[in-house]
């Protein structure tokens, strides 16, 4: 038991896929995965260990932004002897050379957070992934003919702003796209000594203001799910 999630010991697996939602948590576990037990449901943020193809996974719910996302990986980390987090998620592009639906996977993270600095010490602003996940998710692409693409991307705490222009962090550090978790995350596995990835849907263009509908969402997201749990049988 952690703080922020109520499993016991030995009742996370190895490897765990994050998702903002814990719906999206459950709609995983309800859809992929054999042999499932709901192991923690504090704070309504579900996890899901079972099986998915023979091997032990667990999803379940990062929630919104930096500070949720660094609380969840931290206690994953530290308290579950978790190895590997995998960020499943949503972004928004910063430009048209992106498209709907686009597999984004998340090289580095640039933010203007002080998470990284004020909890490790790490100064830097751009954070990459840790591990080797993010290799073991782009070769799993290949094999299973999935289009993805590899950039950085900008983690934000904002999601709503006056002023439309691209933030300076993402300009300055390349940032293809826009999202709020991933740079907590690789900051927690880098001091820690873990591995992380994050593995993100195109959902918005940001000039454009196109936008996959809610309905679109559930179905958008799939081979996203099936390209993180694919990756987690070669980790
Ligand atoms: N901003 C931040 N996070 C996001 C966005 C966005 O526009 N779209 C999806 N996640």
């Amino acid at each position: 038991m952690s703080i922020h999630i109520s499993a016991q010991k030995g009742e996370i697996a190895k490897t765990v896929l994050l998702a903002g939602d814990p719906l999206r948590a459950k709609y995983i576990a309800d859809n992929y995965l054999q042999d499932v037990l709901l192991v923690s449901q504090t704070r309504n943020a579900f996890y899901y260990t079972g099986t998915y193809k023979g091997k032990p996974v667990t999803v379940g719910a990062s929630g919104m932004g930096c500070p949720s996302i660094g609380i969840y990986s931290y206690e994953l980390f530290t308290e579950y002897e978790v190895d590997t987090i995998i960020r499943i998620g949503t972004c928004g592009a910063y430009t048209t050379k992106l498209k709907l639906f686009d597999l984004v996977n998340v090289d580095y993270a640039a933010s203007e957070s002080t998470f990284a600095k004020y909890a490790w010490g790490i100064k830097d602003s751009c954070i990459r992934h840790q591990g080797k996940a993010f290799k073991t998710i782009k070769k799993t692409a290949t094999e299973l003919n999935i289009a993805l693409k590899n950039c950085n991307i900008h983690s934000s705490d904002i999601f709503y702003r006056k002023d439309s222009k691209t933030p300076k962090v993402a300009t300055a550090n390349k940032c293809l796209a826009v999202e709020m978790e991933a740079f907590s995350l690789f900051a927690n596995a880098l001091h820690l000594g873990k591995t992380a990835a994050t593995l993100l849907t195109v959902s918005d263009i940001i000039p454009t203001h196109e936008r996959i509908t809610a309905d679109q969402r559930e179905t958008a997201l799939q081979p996203m799910m099936v390209l993180a749990l694919e990756a987690v049988m070669k980790l």
